[in-house]
């Protein structure tokens, strides 16, 4: 359950909690035509916050729009400022943002063209969203029966609101199927991502990843998973992953701002490697959480600071 604080930012407002409601005809809620992201600010070394990677997120969320053609009120930086204002009217020093562009009621039906176009953002504490064994030990995924979308159905570059029943099908499928996550191949058969973080391999040292036209969200984890890679003289390559290259990886890992750095110790009931976290891995993900944690100051500019 997410323990609610005392502010939602709506419109240009903060608004109390339990006011913050929403008309049942809201256009989103039945059509799912909507944007959204999600965001982590983190508590730093130094007892200060930062919003990791705020900027690329807003600029994700403005291309969604442009992508089903919605315009926010907003401008970027109104959202940033908004973003900042909501975890200090909150008092939270660690947060994950949840800021959302949607259509309003007015008309139903699903052309609906003059409905407004409405923006929040909620803020809340989200802890590790695998738990906090997944990024210490690994966790063990399933392939999906579900495909990912095909780039000729659906918009994956976007983070679209009804794209997601897809991920939801796919998660659900695996949790009762007790496995921890999903991975979703695409119409082809390659390896696209989990249910809502991008996938890595290492073989013979190479990190490998599926590349950007590929059916994938261009998750900013990635990106910076990558970076971080490439400062670190780790071979990088973009390719597209078989099913039997994965199970044949020596180690894998999932990639998110939800999801963070989270091994995969086991996909389909085949071991990983050896089963456990690989060194690759471990490096990478070390330097991701001292980034964003403040131990590790290389990278001011992927920061917010409150
Ligand atoms: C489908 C999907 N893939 C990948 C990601 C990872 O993206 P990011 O690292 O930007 O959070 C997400 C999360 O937003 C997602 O929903």
């Amino acid at each position: 359950m997410v323990q609610k604080v005392k502010s939602i930012w709506i419109e240009g407002e903060l608004v109390a909690w339990d006011d913050a409601k929403i008309h049942v005809l809201t256009h989103s809620l039945h059509y799912g035509l909507g944007a959204f992201e999600g965001v982590r600010a983190y508590k730093r070394g130094d007892g200060t916050t930062a919003i990791f990677r705020l900027h690329d997120h807003l600029d994700r969320l403005f291309d969604t729009c442009r992508l089903v053609m919605i315009e926010p009120r907003f401008t970027h930086d109104q959202v940033a400022e908004a973003c900042q204002a909501l975890l200090r009217d909150n008092a939270m020093d660690e947060a994950y943002l949840r800021p959302v562009v949607y259509v309003g009621d007015g008309a139903m039906g699903v052309l609906a063209p003059d409905n407004p176009i409405r923006t929040m953002i909620i803020a809340w504490k989200w802890g590790a969203y695998l738990g906090r064994d997944a990024v210490e030990l690994g966790i063990r995924a399933k392939i999906s029966s579900w495909a990912r979308h095909h780039v000729h159905v659906s918009l994956a570059k976007g983070k679209i609101m009804g794209q997601y029943t897809n991920s939801t099908m796919a998660k659900r499928e695996a949790k009762m199927g007790h496995y921890d996550e999903a991975i979703l191949l695409d119409v082809n058969g390659y390896v696209a991502e989990g249910s809502g973080e991008n996938l890595f391999i290492v073989k013979k040292g190479r990190l490998i990843t599926p590349p950007l036209s590929a059916s994938i969200l261009a998750g900013i984890t990635r990106d910076t998973i990558l970076a971080i890679a490439r400062e670190e003289g780790i071979p990088v390559a973009e390719e597209m992953i078989s099913r039997d290259q994965l199970y044949l990886a020596d180690e894998s890992f999932f990639t998110g701002t939800a999801a963070e750095v989270t091994p995969i110790r086991e996909v389909d009931d085949r071991k990983i490697g050896p089963g456990t976290v690989g060194p690759v891995t471990k490096r990478l993900q070390d330097r991701y959480f001292g980034i964003v944690k403040g131990t590790d100051e290389s990278h001011p500019e992927w920061l917010t600071r409150l």
